[in-house]
């Protein structure tokens, strides 16, 4: 197995990444096509999750699939027959690119039957997982930045052996949208002393909302099977990191240097496409051109 991506070791060496859900901020788009497939670029968003998550050292990757997902298993299989085509016409640089995406990981892919919300997407991954800590990706969250976003995690889990969320400065306006952590700061870090759902500005205890990757002891699983559904009938992660962070230590990794991207509704979708070809030199140029030009004419 050739894990070229590989930069770090660590101790924590599996990552969840839920990608069973409905997709229906993005719907008719996503009614077929799952979202975390939706190019970003010329790739599809889960697999820059998959780089990341090995970029920090994870090579056991358990992604969490349901009905209607296949695409995401078959982005991530070998394909002989368009590796010889490729092969007999020359394109080396296709081959290799393609080559190193069946190489990226130990990829198992688990079935959520329902879409019973994302701490019971978490769930289902939890015999995979057993008695580690554990990273958990969003499938439609990217995070645009040189150093890959999840081994900040890591080294605060490293460091003071807690579970770790991840979090972001947002504007006021955003605020409502969002999981709002409360918390206090030691010696320079952040200490998680609870955290508000979609708050309303006036109600929010900071301006730090939770992004999605988080660092999990496997505690998290026994919290899980307890507590009950909740908002929308569904498991919700959020209700047991507030359980989690009553028993235990709960820190936070705020992004320093990178970019909170999402794939998971239209305009994010479109912001996302127009950063990731920003950083492309080749796009660059152009793109930049075109984009004032717009703007120019409005
Ligand atoms: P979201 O809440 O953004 O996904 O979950 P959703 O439910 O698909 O979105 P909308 O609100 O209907 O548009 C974040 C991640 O968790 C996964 C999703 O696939 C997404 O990658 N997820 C969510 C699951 O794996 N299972 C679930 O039951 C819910």
């Amino acid at each position: 197995m050739v894990k070229n991506l590989i930069h770090e070791t660590t101790v924590v060496k599996k990552a969840v990444i839920p990608a069973a859900g409905l997709g229906t901020r993005f719907l008719p788009a996503s009614k077929a096509i799952p979202k975390e497939m939706f190019p970003v670029v010329d790739k599809p968003a889960i697999q820059y999750i998959v780089e990341e998550a090995v970029k920090s050292g994870i090579d056991d990757i358990i992604i969490v699939t349901g009905k209607d997902k296949t695409a995401i298993e078959n982005h991530f299989d070998r394909v002989p027959e368009l590796y010889s085509v490729l092969e007999e016409k020359g394109k080396k640089d296709w081959l290799k690119q393609l080559q190193e995406i069946d190489n990226l990981a130990d990829i198992y892919y688990i079935r959520q039957k329902e879409p019973l919300g994302l701490g019971h997407a978490v769930l289902c991954a939890k015999k995979h997982i057993g008695n580690e800590p554990f990273a958990v990706l969003l499938g439609d969250d990217l995070i645009l930045s040189d150093k890959p976003a999840l081994k900040n995690l890591i080294n605060v889990y490293e460091k003071h052996n807690s579970s770790v969320l991840c979090v972001q400065k947002v504007s006021k306006s955003e605020i409502p949208k969002f999981g709002i952590i409360k918390y206090k700061k030691v010696n320079g870090q952040i200490v998680v002393e609870g955290m508000v759902e979609k708050p309303a500005v006036n109600k929010a205890p900071s301006d730090l909302a939770i992004v999605g990757r988080y660092l999990l002891k496997p505690e998290i699983f026994g919290i899980l099977e307890e507590i009950p559904f909740g908002k929308g009938n569904e498991l919700q992660l959020t209700d047991g990191l507030r359980i989690l962070n009553e028993i235990d230590k709960l820190m936070a990794y705020e992004i320093q240097d990178g970019q909170w991207l999402t794939v998971g509704d239209k305009m994010s979708y479109l912001k996302a496409n127009i950063e990731y070809a920003l950083k492309r030199p080749e796009m660059n140029k152009e793109l930049s051109k075109y984009l004032k030009n717009s703007v120019d004419l409005i």
